[in-house]
């Protein structure tokens, strides 16, 4: 196929040179928004009288014809194109004629692509909102679920104190409301058109950018256009957003597997979201989890493979930018695969209150209860924590627990102990104990949902 701007050479580029060059392979993705970029761009030439109406009235048409053929399958993308951008305006001169040439007037790939990305985008984090909320919601009816469910809270994976199971899963509901409004963020700021700034200096036809940016639903429009054409920080943006997003799924895949082994037998998940083994009969692996897990390392180098294309280039627009997308398609890709599996494997999980009830009572995770037992009573606490210390010493080498050792032993550790011990270390009086705001006690837990089911109604 001869190149559109063949006219400058006298030799076509060499068949391995073309391969590399070219981009259709991943670009072609874009198909719908570079045609609504074109069609903003067409209907803005003709009322600025830069093209004649009737030249615009063909460019419309024949891009709505190419969109609904691409969409029916009729039509398939030329494989042999350099990009998507060359081969809609091949295609489109095929079917209109010259009237077909006149579409790139006052544009350039360059403005051109900088606006198909954030088009792309913008359409992809919608998608990904939307899954994160669903996320939120599955997360929000199992904390709503549990509220009375005590399990062991872990600091360095060691039992520490005992929590509800609501309050644990809220923690993963607040991450992930901050990521929803970090995307949101990132979002708002890419929402600035770049289509314009041309090559890169803009152009000497009267266009108006600002009807072709509102005409496509921006904020307005980039500023300068060196930078229109050059900047991909949203790019970065949006790509740490889900680096933190994975990052989120991942700490939360971790604790899926580990509760789900025979170990913790925490949770179990459902038959739909796990595997078996193809030898081991017995064998029931959180094989969504692990792989969410795993993921995660893809989108962490999609963001460095963006941040390390883009460091050295100078201004403004250079082919190594071409290699911004697939890194893109990639994170967008695998985000979405995660969040589509995560949601409902979280909202089918069954979980073993029973099973996280034997582990609390088995850790001391009531120890803490008991310094401040003795600290309410006027002992200071550190000499109230160096007693306890002591105490829990003595039941492990006893192979006892704080809940059966008998006043009399307590005593002789501090006189201050008396009978009213046992009511300050049962479980459900420690939880229930824990009144600050942001605590696990009842009231911070309602809070919490409260806060939550907002959010949901809100976003
Ligand atoms: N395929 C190119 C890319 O993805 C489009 C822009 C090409 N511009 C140029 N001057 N070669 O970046």
């Amino acid at each position: 196929m001869e190149k559109m701007w063949a006219g400058r050479f006298s030799k076509a580029l060499d068949r391995n040179a073309d391969d590399f060059n070219s981009s259709i392979r991943f670009d072609c993705r874009m198909y719908a928004q570079d045609i609504k970029g074109s069609m903003a761009h067409a209907a803005m030439l003709a009322a600025r009288g830069i093209i004649p109406q009737e030249d615009a009235d063909q460019i419309l048409s024949g891009l709505e014809g190419i969109l609904a053929d691409l969409q029916s399958g009729k039509l398939e993308i030329d494989p042999a194109a350099e990009d998507i951008h060359m081969f809609m305006e091949s295609e489109l001169t095929k079917r209109i004629g010259d009237a077909g040439k006149k579409l790139h007037t006052a544009r350039s790939r360059n403005d051109q692509v900088a606006l198909d990305i954030r088009l792309y985008l913008r359409d992809e984090c919608a998608v990904i909102l939307k899954q994160l909320k669903d996320l939120i919601a599955a997360i929000y009816q199992q904390a709503a679920d549990n509220q009375q469910t005590i399990v062991p809270g872990y600091t360095h994976l060691q039992r520490a104190q005992p929590i509800m199971f609501a309050h644990h899963l809220l923690a993963y509901a607040m991450m992930f409301m901050r990521d929803v409004t970090r995307l949101e963020d990132a979002c708002d700021r890419m929402n600035y058109c770049p289509l314009g700034s041309c090559a890169l200096a803009g152009t000497t036809y009267p266009t108006d950018r600002f009807a072709v940016a509102q005409a496509l639903g921006f904020k307005g429009i980039t500023e300068n256009s060196i930078d229109g054409v050059s900047d991909r920080d949203f790019c970065i943006e949006l790509l740490s957003c889900f680096a933190t997003v994975m990052m989120h799924l991942s700490r939360f895949s971790e604790e899926v597997i580990l509760w789900s082994s025979w170990e913790f037998h925490f949770i179990e998940l459902d038959d739909s979201f796990t595997t078996g083994s193809s030898i081991m009969p017995q064998k029931k692996n959180p094989d969504i989890a692990e792989l969410v897990r795993g993921k995660t390392g893809r989108v962490y180098g999609d963001l460095m493979t963006t941040l390390t294309l883009l460091k050295g280039l100078p201004l403004a627009y250079n082919k190594d930018m071409q290699e911004d997308k697939e890194a893109i398609f990639d994170a967008v890709d695998t985000v979405k695969q995660c969040l589509a599996c995560f949601a409902p494997m979280i909202e089918t999980m069954s979980v073993k209150q029973e099973n996280m009830l034997a582990a609390a009572k088995n850790g001391f995770i009531n120890a803490t209860d008991l310094a401040d037992y003795l600290a309410k009573k006027g002992i200071p606490f550190r000499i109230a924590y160096k007693a306890v210390g002591q105490i829990v010493g003595y039941c492990v080498q006893n192979n006892t627990v704080l809940e059966d050792l008998p006043l009399a032993v307590y005593q002789q550790f501090h006189d201050a102990f008396s009978s009213d011990l046992y009511d300050a270390i049962d479980l459900k009086h420690c939880v229930e104990t824990r009144i600050s705001q942001g605590g696990t006690g009842a009231e911070s837990i309602q809070h919490q949902l409260e806060t939550v089911k907002a959010f949901l109604q809100q976003h």
